[in-house]
């Protein structure tokens, strides 16, 4: 009975607070029900949270990956800088957390003293007892003085360090595989690495990032250690300013780096043909214009003409029939303190006819010549003397007269072999004055019209008379010799092109050398310096034949000769210093478009057709479908909801009652 009563009394208890829950439920706030509604409902922790976590002894299973975490208990005694990259850039990916936690120096100190005290006399009691001192008591007791020394002068601070790995894995085979690996090359480093069995959870824990050390397994170390375990290592090459050079093939950083950054901004590129040299300066030079950097390339295949136009630059054809023409004879007119300009000029030009005489030029011929070269530009009123050399320069034609009235055999027979630069088969060339500048922020010359013979003298010609205006005003520039070898085949053009690159800093000017014949190029010694004189430099894609020397010139490890040899199109190493990265060049579609020499995207572009413009019209054909779909099934539910409303109803329902809101 009673019992019945409690119940009765219990029912109705219930059913007045459930009645009172209604009239609470009347007069719900937007607040809780706004909480009610998100609690019934998916966000975004329940799309991406596993199903479930499975604690196992010496992993979790969480969803469908097995992740293990192993602590750091040992490390070695000596470390140095960055001894951590092996780690920090394992094959796998790995979580690693490191906790630092300051200690105050007081009680370290005094910890110290005790610990020097007890030490001391342990190796004062043996050798009262004619026992052999433990060398391991010495070298603790040598550390902890040292250490005190430094924390008593402030040098170092004190800290507590904790180092947690975690490997994540498909299965759990390949679990034990990657965490043999791991423990071996923590094992090489002498750091000893434990499983963190029976409290995996709170391991897995320490490692994600919430600055939560659930482990609390540190060492102590003083502050010189604990700056070796930044995880700066030498494979990330991301700094603040510069430009997008490609993607980082070692852990998919970008490398991000600005060549004025070094001690020299210059560049030699190194790649067997087709390896993607040509489309790596171009996307330099394209993305370096548009931080300000002006540009200038030298262009022997006609391959940068689509960019030139692209970015409103200038092309420059120089070949007999285009007009365009530069006169070697032209002189900077700025005067540097201590530098004879006029005598600079000379030697040059003397470079310009070894070379237009394919260096059958004997000494006593060199000598004739030199004198004649001085009295033209005297003729023109142009000395030593700065002042006059703002005058008008002389002309070839002006140089051949001179060596007519010239009363030595060799002059004569030297004016003989100009002859064909002046009145011959090669005329109006090089004896004109000169019609070009260098007033665009990007220009390319090409000189791909013109005969092999003269390519060279050409080449050497342009590169005098843009070396000539960049001593004139000081911008940052970039200077692209792509095909160097043109050049580095003469020993005298091969010295200039050193000249420049040795140079080049005092000016702004990044000198950036293309070859693909890096064995011939690595055998002068001009080829050589050049290497030695640029700051960054870039391999790409290597020929077994040359492998060689390249390794040899750039002190390749195994794993970079391998990834040399076998490396796909736009991949190699970017070398900045002392850093080696190894690289993948990639451009957006734009740029793909603006810098491709693949023949097949060119037809395509030569067609009209733009190279997305198959996937665009993929596109249009979806969204064109969708909307039909869409006209279909608005139609569709018209005619049933038509139908609907003139069918008799007996229940009164009205299908589209928006009148009753
Ligand atoms: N990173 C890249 N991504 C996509 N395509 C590339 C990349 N690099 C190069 N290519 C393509 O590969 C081809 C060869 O490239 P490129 O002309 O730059 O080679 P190269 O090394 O300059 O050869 P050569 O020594 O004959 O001048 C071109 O069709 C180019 O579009
Ligand atoms: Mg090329």
């Amino acid at each position: 009975m009673i019992n019945l009563f409690k119940k009765k009394e219990k029912e109705q208890t219930k059913s007045i607070v459930l009645n009172q829950e209604k009239e609470q439920d009347n007069n719900i706030s937007p607040e809780s029900a706004k909480e009610m509604l998100a609690k019934g409902m998916l966000d975004s922790i329940d799309i991406i949270a596993p199903s479930a976590i499975q604690v196992e002894f010496d992993y979790l299973q969480i969803g469908g990956r097995y992740v293990r975490t192993l602590f750091v208990s040992g490390y070695p005694r000596f470390v140095s800088a960055n001894w951590l990259a092996p780690l920090i850039n394992f094959d796998n990916s790995l979580d690693l957390s490191m906790f630092y936690y300051p200690v105050s120096s007081k009680g370290v100190l005094d910890d110290l003293r005790r610990k020097i005290a007890e030490m001391e006399a342990t190796i004062n009691s043996d050798t009262e007892h004619g026992k052999v001192v433990d060398p391991g008591v010495k070298a603790a007791l040598e550390d902890a003085k040292s250490l005190q020394d430094q924390l008593v002068k402030g040098v170092e601070r004190f800290f507590q360090f904790s180092f947690y790995i975690t490997i994540g894995a498909d299965t759990l085979e390949e679990l034990n595989s990657i965490t043999k690996r791991v423990e071996a090359t923590a094992g090489s480093l002498l750091l000893i690495t434990k499983h963190a069995s029976l409290q995996m959870e709170q391991a897995f824990q320490s490692t994600i990032p919430y600055s939560l050390d659930k482990l609390m397994i540190t060492r102590n170390m003083d502050t010189t250690s604990l700056a070796t375990t930044f995880p700066f290592t030498s494979s990330e090459l991301t700094s603040t300013t510069g430009i997008l050079y490609g993607m980082n093939m070692h852990n998919g950083s970008l490398i991000i780096f600005d060549r004025f950054s070094m001690e020299n901004a210059n560049t030699v590129v190194f790649a067997k043909s087709g390896a993607g040299k040509s489309y790596l300066v171009k996307l330099e030079a394209l993305r370096s214009l548009m931080f300000g950097t002006e540009v200038i390339i030298i262009d022997p295949e006609n391959e940068y003409e689509r960019l030139a136009n692209a970015v409103g630059g200038e092309y420059v054809n120089f070949s007999p029939t285009s007009g365009v023409k530069i006169n070697p004879f032209d002189i900077s007119g700025v005067y540097e303190e201590g530098v004879n300009e006029l005598g600079l000029k000379i030697l040059s030009l003397h470079t310009l006819f070894k070379i237009l005489f394919n260096h059958e030029i004997s000494n006593s011929e060199e000598a004739v010549l030199d004198k004649a070269l001085v009295a033209t530009y005297k003729l023109k009123g142009i000395t030593a003397d700065p002042s006059t050399q703002g005058k008008e320069p002389p002309l070839m034609e002006d140089l051949y007269k001179m060596l007519l009235t010239m009363e030595e055999e060799e002059a004569h027979a030297l004016a003989e072999r100009m002859e064909r630069y002046i009145k011959g088969s090669l005329a109006r060339i090089f004896d004109q004055r000169t019609n070009v500048n260098l007033n665009n922020s990007f220009t390319v010359f090409s000189v791909r019209d013109l005969e092999d013979q003269l390519r060279p003298i050409a080449i050497f010609l342009i590169l005098d008379y843009i070396w000539t205006r960049i001593k004139k005003d000081l911008k940052k520039r970039i200077l692209i010799v792509d095909e160097a070898w043109y050049l580095m085949k003469y020993p005298d053009s091969a010295q200039f092109m050193y000249g420049i690159a040795k140079r080049a800093r005092k000016y702004y000017l990044g000198l950036t050398t293309v070859t693909q014949d890096v064995q011939d190029f690595l055998d002068t010694d001009h080829g050589k310096a050049i290497v030695t004189n640029s700051s960054i430099q870039i391999l790409l894609k290597q020929h077994p034949a040359a492998i060689g020397s390249v390794s040899e010139v750039f002190y390749l490890s195994q794993g970079e000769k391998r990834l040399l040899l076998s490396a796909g199109i736009g991949e190699g190493i970017f070398f900045a210093g002392t850093n080696h990265v190894a690289i993948k060049v990639v451009a957006s579609e734009e740029e793909h478009q603006l810098i491709t020499t693949n023949p097949e995207d060119i037809l395509k572009m030569e067609k009209g057709e733009s190279l997305k413009k198959d996937e665009i019209d993929k596109k249009e054909q979806i969204r064109n479908l969708l909307k039909e779909e869409q006209e279909r099934l608005k139609k569709e539910m018209k005619e049933q909801r038509d139908k609907v409303q003139e069918a008799p109803t007996d229940t009164g329902l009205v299908l589209d009652d928006t009148s009753n809101n």
